[in-house]
């Protein structure tokens, strides 16, 4: 299942990023607020259960989170910056790091690193890469995941090409995907068009 968040403040967060003018400060913050809004909406089936406590006024049982613990899990190096805002909402969550580098001239991800909590496949995931291109590191990411005991898992991506939500679906039909808009295409280089160009350069200050 594919979630586009249409939400006015993520639209406008989301143009701001995509202006060649936003400098790096704020195309990182930008891209932290636009992972809380997208997390708002893809964390909206975590289940709850009342839970009693005392309130100044008077005792009362009260909606808590409850159910499988959670895990976020960042796509080096753009990822990072999604799961570092995101788990300020849910600073119980463990934070899981895969290492992927799309190689220029074949598209095809290369890994490099990986470390994921112990416990993954009791926990909820949720993968986060700003950008869902061809969906090589995305779905080879998912298939680590899987290898890894993952269960249960939800792909969040800033931006998305037509072709990478196709390749997410065929090769992991069960993962939902929860994202900020899918643009017209990929361009010969693999980058999305319109896009916002490369997003680890523009996080990191790289080019
Ligand atoms: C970018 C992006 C994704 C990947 C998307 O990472 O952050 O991980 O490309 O492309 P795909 O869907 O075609 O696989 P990049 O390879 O530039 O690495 P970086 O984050 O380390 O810069
Ligand atoms: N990776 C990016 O950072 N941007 C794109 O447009 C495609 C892949």
């Amino acid at each position: 299942m594919l979630t586009v968040v249409t939400h006015p403040l993520v639209q406008h967060k989301l143009s701001l990023m995509r202006d060649v003018h936003t400098g790096v400060k704020e195309f990182r913050e930008l891209a932290a607020e636009v992972s809380m809004l997208l997390a708002y909406e893809a964390m909206r089936d975590l289940e709850l259960e009342p839970t009693r406590l005392q309130t100044p006024l008077q005792e009362g049982e009260f909606p808590m989170l409850s159910g499988k613990k959670l895990a976020l899990v960042a796509i080096l190096r753009a990822g990072l910056v999604m799961t570092d805002a995101i788990v300020n909402l849910v600073p119980a969550a463990k934070v899981g790091h895969i290492g992927l580098y799309r190689d220029p001239q074949t598209l095809q991800p290369v890994a490099y690193y990986n470390k994921l909590p112990a416990d993954i496949a009791d926990r909820r995931v949720f993968l986060t890469d700003p950008m869902l291109a061809t969906g090589g590191s995305a779905a080879a990411a998912i298939a680590s995941l899987k290898a890894a005991g993952a269960q249960s898992i939800k792909l969040m991506s800033i931006l998305a090409a037509p072709e990478g939500v196709a390749a997410v679906k065929r090769d992991h039909p069960d993962v939902e995907i929860v994202v900020a808009a899918v643009d017209e295409r990929l361009n010969d280089h693999g980058y999305i068009v319109p896009g916002l160009g490369d997003a680890g350069d523009r996080i990191y200050g790289t080019k």
